[in-house]
């Protein structure tokens, strides 16, 4: 048997921007992962696979999926960068700790575990950068017009500084750096949110260029903050993405509610993180209040918390 797994991510400023060419920030959320198994069958056609996905209630052989099934495009691409023609028949099962729909990287991490499980298996090695390209692939089924930060940071792995169309930029937190997430349990969808902020700036371009314009400044000045080690006004930079957010109208009462209840209760800045309107918020803080926010994320609501030190 191969395993492989990938961890889940968090976009720490820039989401929704970073589709339209600005900067973003991410970091890898190695607590929670995606697990991926292969396994040679003793039986079965040559090239037949079965795909056991409990998370996702899917028990079923590949060829009976479409083709643009995420799990089936991933495998048919991996099959193709390898060259790999013909093989014994396998099983590969899929697990994943990460929340489903929350702005987390769950697709993505899943689509890099399979790619990293099956290279292994086939002994065949791809780089991450191959890792990442082929994860890309994936992520064009969820949304139209992916910046490819999401498969970026969970390929490599590490904080990375992400430009579209540029290479990006992997780079480390020097000082001890502690976010708490909490999850509203409203589903976020990737191609909802971006869809709506694409007809958005489609009917108002100014406005929203304007709005990516500012969210790009709070980026390069975060980036400077991590660099000087400076929490207090890498927080404060948080805050004023939110409100940049909650402008683009990718907000939602849950996440405003969760924000709230992690400021009032001592958090260094708060946001959500990643496509929005639902998911995940995440909320700087001083490690040692750390439990204390979490609790105060699960009284004001939140259906799971988590407490993950992203410095060195
Ligand atoms: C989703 O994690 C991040 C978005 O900016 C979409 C993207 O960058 O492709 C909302």
């Amino acid at each position: 048997m191969t395993a492989a797994s990938a961890c889940g991510k968090i976009i720490l400023l820039g989401e929704h921007a970073v589709v339209y060419g600005r900067p973003a920030l991410a970091v890898p959320l190695p607590q929670v992962r995606a697990t991926a198994e292969v396994e040679t069958l003793e039986q079965g056609e040559a090239g037949a696979v079965r795909i056991e996905a409990p998370d996702v209630g899917l028990s079923t052989w590949l060829h009976t999926l479409k083709p643009d099934h995420p799990l089936a495009k991933i495998v048919h691409m991996v099959r193709q960068a390898l060259k790999i023609e013909d093989h014994p028949a396998l099983e590969l099962r899929v697990r994943s700790s990460i929340p489903v729909a929350s702005g987390l990287g769950s697709g993505t991490a899943v689509s890099v575990a399979i790619v990293r499980a099956l290279s292994k298996h086939w002994g065949v090695p791809l780089n991450t950068e191959q890792q990442s390209a082929l994860a890309y692939e994936v992520e064009k089924l969820h949304h139209g017009t992916p910046s490819g930060i999401d498969n970026t940071v969970v390929a490599y792995e590490q904080p990375v500084h992400f430009i579209r169309g540029e290479a990006p930029k992997p780079f480390s937190i020097g000082t001890s750096t502690t976010l708490v997430v909490g999850d509203t349990g409203q589903r976020s969808n990737t191609s909802v949110a971006v869809g709506n902020v694409r007809k958005a700036w489609q009917a108002d371009t100014a406005r929203y260029e304007a709005l990516f314009d500012r969210i790009g400044e709070v980026v390069d000045r975060g980036r400077a903050a991590i660099k000087a080690g400076d929490l207090a006004a890498l927080g404060s930079l948080m805050d004023q993405n939110q409100a940049l957010l909650q402008e683009m109208g990718v907000s939602s009462s849950e996440l405003e509610m969760l924000i709230k209840a992690a400021r009032s209760s001592g958090a260094l800045g708060a946001k959500l993180s990643g496509a929005g309107m639902g998911g995940n918020m995440i909320a700087l803080v001083d490690a040692a209040e750390a439990g204390s926010i979490e609790k105060a994320l699960q009284a004001a609501g939140a259906k799971w918390t988590l407490t993950a030190e992203v410095g060195p």
